[in-house]
Parts: structure tokens; sequence; C-alpha cells
């Protein structure tokens, strides 16, 4: 088990890469089963989530192979439909594998997917949205047994716009027989990503990024090589670090557009941002003045996976913050955490007061889940002092060399094993 030290109190100066985003990484992963020609996918990120799907793909019989940037993925022997539920339980993206292998084998056994404790997370969305396609579905000692002799395009209204059950019902659709169309569709730029990777593969989906999804069935996919894009939440949590620490960052990889919400919110608290297709460049030399209102919403909103870094920010900042998280129900769990160094928060259901204070100090603190880990190490390297930061394997979870990236840029921050 590792944890971080970090000396708190250093400005962060410099230039960050995002790696490949961790949300599109996963799905493209599970698409590569929709072939059984080669996948090569570019940047795939040394992240444990990445690990544990790659895992998956084993135990369903695809081979594997890491060429420095390259990961290739040949499933043409893969035999199972089966997803073992001691993999599951660690991931929750293990469940686009139900889309992706079902068109794979007409049928797939999953048991319910694990991931991030930060609410209920239900899959109600995926079935619902799947049994449309024609999926007959039977849910038994944990078990999710689905059987697809004959996927059959439909017409699709998702009640909420949810990531996950948009992008399973694509990689259902993508050889279904006719056209699916998918209503209220989740407008993440992740999912124009996958929509940009079934292309190049050979499928026909369009719409990706509005609210409505057009997939025309086809009879093949072939393989390809593919670059992914870069890490939106990687990148927002940097800046959101330079923002707090204050001093000046640029980050290359990720357009504003996909992180305009953030940037929004950095500007009103006095940051001066300058950007430029991939580049970002954020400069902060002042204390921070709060905004008043943060409220976490689907895409184009402010992603709930930058509420925790953001709310690490906001305790520093002059005045109160109040924050709305709409998404999940338990994702304040760091809050407790950052009251330990000093923080000024109040928690009632799904709603945050920060007041801001002049300084944290440093504490011994636990993380318990990623993006709550990353606010945890925010406020690690804003506050006086020594912190250190334990259960960081959450934070494993979704960034490459989280303490060698900001320790480029300055920060005092090591990993040590306990
Ligand atoms: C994805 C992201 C995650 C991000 C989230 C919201 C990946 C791998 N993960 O997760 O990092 O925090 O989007 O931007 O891309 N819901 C239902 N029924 C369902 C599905 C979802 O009620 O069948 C609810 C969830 O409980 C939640 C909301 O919809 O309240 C959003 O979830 P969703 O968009 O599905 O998130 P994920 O795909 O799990």
């Amino acid at each position: 088990m590792d944890k971080y030290i970090i000396d708190g109190g250093e400005k962060l100066y410099g230039t960050v890469r995002a790696q490949s985003a961790k949300n599109t990484v996963l799905p493209l992963l599970a698409a590569s089963v929709l072939t059984d020609e080669q996948v090569k996918i570019r940047g795939v990120p040394a992240i444990n989530d990445v690990e544990n799907m790659l895992r998956i793909l084993t135990e369903v019989g695809c081979s594997i192979k890491r060429q420095k940037d390259l990961t290739v993925i040949d499933s043409s022997n893969a035999v199972s439909h089966e997803i073992p539920a001691r993999l599951t339980k660690e991931l929750r993206s293990s469940v686009f594998m139900l889309g992706s292998v079902l068109t794979r084998f007409q049928r797939a056994k999953i048991s319910y997917p694990g991931g991030c404790d930060i609410g209920l997370r239900p899959i109600d969305l995926h079935l619902s949205g799947l049994k449309r396609l024609g999926v007959e579905i039977v849910e038994k000692d944990g078990y999710i047994h689905c059987e697809a002799r004959n996927l059959k395009g439909a017409e699709i209204l998702l009640d909420f716009p949810s990531v996950g059950a948009t992008e399973n019902i694509i990689l259902a659709a993508v050889k279904a027989e006719g056209i699916t169309v998918i209503r209220n569709a989740a407008k993440e730029p992740e999912i124009v990503d996958l929509q940009r990777f079934l292309n190049a593969m050979g499928a026909k989906v369009r719409g990706a990024g509005g609210g409505t999804i057009v997939i025309e069935g086809v009879k093949r996919l072939h393989g390809l090589e593919y670059t992914p894009i870069g890490d939106r939440i990687e990148v927002g949590t940097y800046l959101i670090a330079a923002a707090s620490c204050g001093g000046e960052i640029e980050t290359i990889g990720v357009s504003a557009e996909n992180v305009a919400a953030l940037l929004h919110k950095l500007r009103e608290n006095g940051c001066k941002i300058y950007a430029k297709n991939d580049r970002i460049v954020l400069r902060s030399h002042e204390r921070l003045q709060s905004v008043d209102l943060v409220e976490t919403n689907p895409f184009p909103g402010f992603p709930t996976d930058m509420q925790a870094q953001y709310s690490a920010l906001c305790c520093t900042a002059r005045g109160t913050t109040l924050v709305v998280e709409n998404l999940f129900e338990t994702r304040y769990k760091y809050a407790a955490e950052l009251k330990r160094m000093g923080a000024d928060i109040i928690i009632r259901g799904r709603t945050a007061v920060i007041r801001g204070v002049e300084k944290l100090h440093g504490a011994s603190v636990t993380a318990s889940d990623l993006r709550g880990g990353a606010a945890l190490v925010l406020a690690g390297l804003k506050a006086e002092g020594q912190s250190s930061v334990i259960d960081i394997s959450h934070i494993d979870r979704g960034y490459a060399d989280f303490e060698g990236k900001l320790r480029k840029l300055g920060a005092k921050i090591k990993r040590v094993r306990i």
C-alpha cells in the first residue's frame, strides 16, 4: 500500500500533457471485441481501471500486447461471454462489456458492476435500452444473463442522459439489424470519441455530441489504429491545482471547449486563462474570489468528476461557495477529511456550503474514492506544512503518474510505501 507525503505551499509552474481520457479508453477497450481483427490503441494510460479492463478482455479470451505507446487487442480467439464477478466488482466500466459481448456472442453474463462508491449507480437504463434492442434479460443470483439471438434496431428514449447507458446501447446497436435512434443521449466528448472510433472500424453512427444519436447497423467491423482524446478531467485537475496554489501552467491535449464549464468558474475566481487549439494557459497570482454557486450537471454542465477537486479550491477562496451535486448521492466523503485540514464545510444531502478560510494546515487524511482522493492531494499542495494522503490506490485508478506530473510542476509530493 502506498501513500503520498506532501509539503504544501509551493506555486506551480510548467507544462503538463494530458493522458488519453480514461472514460474514452475504457469503452474503446470494450468495443475492441466487436471485431476479430486487431485493434491498436495509442497512449492507453497506465491506470488501474485500464489494467482491470485489460484483465477482463484477457478473461474472455483476447490476447493483449503492449508495445511502447501502442496497446494491441486481438480478440480473434475470444470465446467467453462471461465476465467474472471478481473483476466486475473492481470496475464499473465492466458493464460496457455487456453491449459489445452481446454483439459478438449474442449472449452475455455479467455480475453487477462496482467502481467508486459514490452513490447507488443503478444500471436500469442500460438494461431497458438493451431490452428495446431485443435482448432478453434474466437477473439471477447477482448475475445478469442476457440473450440476443437477433439484435434489432429500435427507438430508445433515455429517462436521463446516462453516459454509460448511451455507450452500451451504441455498442449493442452497431451491428444490429436496421436503425437505432437514442434520444436524450448523453453529450459528453467521450461519446463523440467512441463514435469516431466505431466509424473508423466501419460502423455508421452519427449525432454524438447532440441529444439524438442514430446508429445504422452494419454487417462487419474491421480493425484499426486509433488515438483517443485527452483526459479533460485530468487536465481540469491540474488547472484547479495551479489556480489554487498559484503560479502559471500550460496544459496540452485537451481543448478549452471540453473543459468550458470549469474554465468559466476559474475565470470568475480571478484566474487569467488563454486557450488555443489543444493548449490552455492558466495564471493565478492572487487569493481567489469564491463564486456563489457550482452545480454539477451532464455535459456541457459542470462535471461531477471535477466537483471534489473544485471544492478543495473553494476551501481557501475569499467568500462562500454553494456546491450542488446533482449526479451522485454520496460524493462528499472527502469533505470530512478536508475539515481535518481546517476547511469550513457543511454538507446537507446533495449540497455543500464551503466558507473560504485563509489557510489549510497539513494533516493525515484518507482517500475514499478517485476524485475525492485527488481533491485531498490538491488541498495538501495548498496547505501549510506536511500532509499525508493514504489509500491512494483510489487515485491510481484514474491518474497515471499523478505525483510525477505534479512534481514536474514544482509540487513537493512523494509516494511512500507503507
Ligand atoms: C460516467 C463516467 C463517470 C462520470 C459519470 C457522470 C465513465 C467510465 N464513467 O459514469 O466518471 O462520473 O459518467 O458524468 O465514463 N443512472 C441511472 N440508471 C442507469 C445509469 C445511470 O439511474 O442505468 C444514474 C446514475 O445513478 C447517476 C446518473 O444516472 O445518478 C449518471 O450516471 P451515468 O451518466 O450513467 O454515469 P456512468 O456512465 O456510470
